[in-house]
């Protein structure tokens, strides 16, 4: 079959690099895709807030299955559109997706299927969101309802901050629509746990657990980013939380849809924070986590392009996804500044030489080709990901391959699955 993957970060790198690997993909294109896309797929231009323009794409390939890597198209409803056009797509519908794509629908939706999550009140005026704020304990937690690349989630210490953060969101409109209703929540102590699964809102197959790394520097300080690293390794979740997880978040949500006249199909992904009253759910994306999707494909043994073909197609039952034992690391360069303001066009060196230690794959995010090799074109620009017999061993590995690529201002966290390590250190 021919497949079209749409997105164009170092998520959609990773899945064209498994969707090529299976005997069933004839043609493979990425649009618009990157430098490493284009290594094995064909790229093709596209814009991906434009959905009738990204079914015609689809249409004008032939494509079988389209898969889409991010948020935005899912939540303009490209779904829907393909499905108008008889297209086969994997990814959750319009309804579907506005788990991710409306915060207050989310937690509304948590509310009524009782999903453990944190206390909340939804503000959509600035005066409910100034008195929501004389009954909280601090610190709270004020998040902007609509799709805000990452910087709508603000923790406030106390009164003032919170009252800044309302007034920037709610009446200078700093996020547009996005920021006209807020979510005001409890502010949960733990770790947290990306917990990944594919559905076709029948058969739930749970992928391997992953951490992402979301601040921006070392020891988690510095600003909120897309995530500078992701681990995958059994250990981060035991048979016994993974199960917990299952029946008391991911089974309620995926038939608390089905009964809400909104099926899910795809990949849903569960923000959680595990706190010591259990697991409790933080936020629902309607895809795959990016980097986390670089070390689970690492460690995928089955083929991707049969487990996505039949979600898409509602025949998911009977599939298994088979996972190698050993850990996978992702460690994401980043350009000078980012999550800030950044130059790109800087020339890349060593990607080869990288990508060719053992266990490594180098996944492209914001790169292009230039004079003589590659460039610099975003903020995250590789997602330098290795697998080992252990994670201590995975760590070391992308850390070595890491060492070999270098531009102009690269930025990188020295301490991507630390936290793996405590707690292995922990338990023996
Ligand atoms: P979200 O987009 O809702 O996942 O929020 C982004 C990040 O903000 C999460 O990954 C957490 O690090 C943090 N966060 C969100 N909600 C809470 C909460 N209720 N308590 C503590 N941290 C939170
Ligand atoms: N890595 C977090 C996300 O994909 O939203």
């Amino acid at each position: 079959m021919n497949v079209l993957v749409i997105g164009s970060g170092g998520r959609e790198h990773a899945l064209a690099w498994k969707l090529k690997q299976s005997p069933r993909v004839g043609k493979l294109y990425c649009a618009p895709g990157n430098a490493g896309c284009a290594e094995v797929a064909e790229c093709v231009a596209a814009d991906v807030k434009d959905v009738s323009g990204l079914a015609d794409l689809a249409q004008k390939l032939k494509a079988d299955l389209t898969v889409v890597g991010p948020e935005l198209p899912l939540v303009l409803g490209v779904a829907d559109e393909f499905a108008r056009r008889g297209l086969k797509l994997l990814g959750p519908t319009k309804a579907a997706a506005e788990l991710e794509g409306s915060k207050v629908f989310a937690k509304q939706f948590m509310q009524r299927h009782r999903i453990p999550t944190a206390d909340f009140q939804a503000c959509a005026l600035p005066s409910d969101a100034y008195s929501a704020l004389c009954a909280v304990e601090w610190p709270v937690v004020i998040k902007a309802d609509g799709l805000a690349a990452g910087k709508g989630v603000h923790i406030a210490d106390e009164p003032d901050d919170a009252t800044a953060i309302i007034e920037a969101l709610m009446e200078k409109g700093e996020l547009g629509a996005a920021g006209d209703r807020v979510v005001i929540e409890e502010y949960l102590e733990g770790e947290e746990l990306s917990f990944i699964v594919l559905t076709d809102g029948k058969t739930i197959l749970p992928f391997a657990p992953t951490q992402d790394h979301k601040r921006a520097f070392d020891n988690d300080q510095g600003p909120n980013t897309g995530g500078m690293g992701a681990y995958s390794d059994d250990y981060i979740a035991d048979a016994t939380l993974r199960q917990d997880i299952l029946t008391q978040i991911v089974e309620p949500a995926i038939a608390g849809l089905a009964a809400d006249g909104r099926p899910y199909q795809g990949f849903l992904y569960f923000g959680l924070m595990l706190t010591a009253a259990g697991p409790k759910l933080l936020e629902f994306n309607c895809r795959m986590g990016d980097p986390e999707c670089q070390p689970l494909l690492l460690r995928l043994e089955s083929d991707l392009a049969e487990a996505l073909e039949k979600t898409a197609a509602g025949q998911l039952a009977g599939t298994e996804l088979k996972w190698s034992a050993d850990p996978s690391v992702c460690v994401v360069l980043a350009s000078g500044g980012y999550p800030g303001s950044y130059q790109t066009g800087k020339p890349i060196t060593g990607i080869d030489a990288a990508g060719q230690l053992d266990g490594v794959e180098v996944f492209h995010a914001g790169t292009r080709p230039a004079e003589g090799g590659l460039a610099t074109a975003g903020g995250r620009v590789l997602g330098v990901t290795a697998r080992g017999a252990d994670l201590q061993a995975a760590i070391e590995r992308c850390y070595q391959a890491v060492e070999k690529i270098q531009f102009e201002g690269r930025h990188f966290r020295h301490d991507i699955g630390a936290r793996g390590l405590k707690k292995l250190a922990a338990r023996s």
